[in-house]
């Protein structure tokens, strides 16, 4: 059990000193960034109830998810609620959970654009860099560190094995075999404001008949000519969740397949591999990965049901027996890799390393924590953020405040009209406060 501490918790956020250079370095970043007041000890007592009973919430339907689609069962334990949530924690879930990985000079409240390296996927680029660089090796020589982010996106998924997963460099090229093999005039059902890389691919190929409906309406509107579903998990214009396991029962009761983006959500949200039948990840993000690695997921079954577009030596059975004599594709789902940019490989790595190593489960929890209280906090000074359960928090119609955020140094996205705030396993409640104190700044500028 960790020591008791009813103090507030700072995280390792740069040293006052530090912040002086930042400001000295990042023109146009205004030197007003409001310092890191700890909340009274009061507040803090009642944020930690809450953060308390939301872990709970979470855990609990993190393990109704995992008893409905299999026998693995996590018991709720007392002990674990307690130190997980409870004062004994004080200040825990809010911290950064990996202090030591990330030191942000500004309030990277962006992931949902682009997450934060680790420091270990920076010094993993670095020492491949400098063995290149003296030709020591090419950054290719070892193709098992493959194998490792394959294995490691595939623990992600629950259910999921390496040998359902393909890599690639972006969401909508590996789509591109998903939306090729429907036949011409076959019905795709797609959410409004979808994100375009999970559109497009469907929408483009211009001779399907491609439906829109409002995203809480997705499931119900599925019918039997629906041939196949495409969603993101998680919303990236305004974080809104999909009802993954409605909408799986949906397209099953009605034979459609089902094609889900977890670009937003994976590392933070609980995912069964049997609620899909193709799964599509960008690294760069939520995954503190890369820009040029993504994955592909399928079970066999529906890996049949399409084709490789265009194969080449990565994807061949044997790659260095088949060089020049190219016969045989995988029977795994390993043959729709595309040949990687393994600097990139060599980052995203680290990145799945270090959410192994905290688990999903913990970066959830914390998350939706700070989101939480941040959804809070807006509504305190009279926005109205979407009310969803997400570590993404938008505010409608306010997407105009991120320039005039940037200059106190927080970095927010505007989106669809939206302010667009994301948190993740290296923010902490000081972002938070930050966050909320140009929010209030804001509303009182307008
Ligand atoms: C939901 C979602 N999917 C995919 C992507 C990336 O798509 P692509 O890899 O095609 O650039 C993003 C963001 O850029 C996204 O928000």
């Amino acid at each position: 059990m960790r020591p008791v501490s009813t103090s507030f918790v700072r995280s390792s956020r740069p040293a006052a000193d530090s912040v002086v250079v930042w400001h000295a370095r990042i023109p146009g970043v205004a030197s007003s960034r409001p310092s890191s007041v700890p909340p009274s000890r009061s507040r803090t007592q009642l944020r930690s109830i809450r953060s308390a009973l939301r872990t709970f919430l979470y855990r609990w339907n993190w393990n109704k998810l995992l008893r409905a689609g299999s026998a693995e069962y996590m018991p709720v334990s007392a002990d674990w609620l307690w130190t997980r949530g409870g004062p004994a924690a004080q200040g825990e879930d809010m911290s950064s959970l990996a202090p030591h990985e990330f030191s942000p000079e500004t309030t990277w409240l962006n992931t949902a654009s682009y997450g934060l390296p680790a420091a270990r996927s920076l010094a993993a680029v670095q020492r491949l860099h400098a063995e290149w660089v003296a030709g020591r090796t090419a950054p290719m020589a070892d193709e098992t560190v493959v194998d490792r982010i394959r294995d490691g996106f595939a623990r992600l998924i629950d259910g999921a094995s390496a040998d359902h997963i393909a890599i690639g460099s972006g969401v909508a090229p590996l789509l591109a075999p998903v939306a090729a093999a429907l036949p011409a005039g076959a019905e795709v059902l797609l959410a409004e404001n979808e994100f375009s890389s999970v559109s497009m691919p469907f929408v483009h190929r211009q001779d399907l008949a491609v439906r829109v409906v409002p995203l809480e309406r997705l499931a119900d509107e599925v019918r039997p000519e629906t041939a196949l579903v495409a969603v993101s998990a998680v919303q990236s214009a305004d974080g809104r969740v999909t009802d993954l396991a409605r909408l799986r029962a949906a397209t099953l009761a009605h034979g459609a397949r089902l094609a889900v983006d977890i670009t937003q959500a994976a590392s933070w949200f609980p995912l069964r591999f049997s609620d899909a039948d193709y799964w599509v990840c960008a690294t760069f993000k939520w995954l503190i990965g890369a820009r040029s690695v993504a994955f592909f997921a399928a079970a066999p079954e529906a890996a049949d049901l399409i084709r490789p577009l265009g194969p080449g030596w990565f994807a061949a059975a044997d790659r260095w027996a088949e060089l020049y004599r190219p016969v045989a594709l995988p029977a795994t789902t390993r043959r729709f890799d595309s040949t990687p940019d393994f600097i990139g490989v060599y980052a995203a790595l680290g990145g799945l390393d270090l959410i192994e190593e905290i688990g999903v489960e913990k970066i959830g929890a914390h998350n939706l924590a700070l989101a939480d209280s941040f959804r809070t906090g807006l509504v305190n000074l009279g926005y109205a953020p979407v009310q969803e359960n997400s570590a993404i928090v938008a505010v409608p119609g306010a997407g105009e405040a991120a320039d005039r955020l940037q200059q106190s140094g927080i970095i927010a996205s505007a989106r669809n009209g939206g302010l667009r705030f994301s948190f993740h396993l290296y923010n902490d409640e000081t972002d938070v406060e930050r966050a909320l104190t140009a929010m209030g700044e804001n509303r009182a500028s307008v």
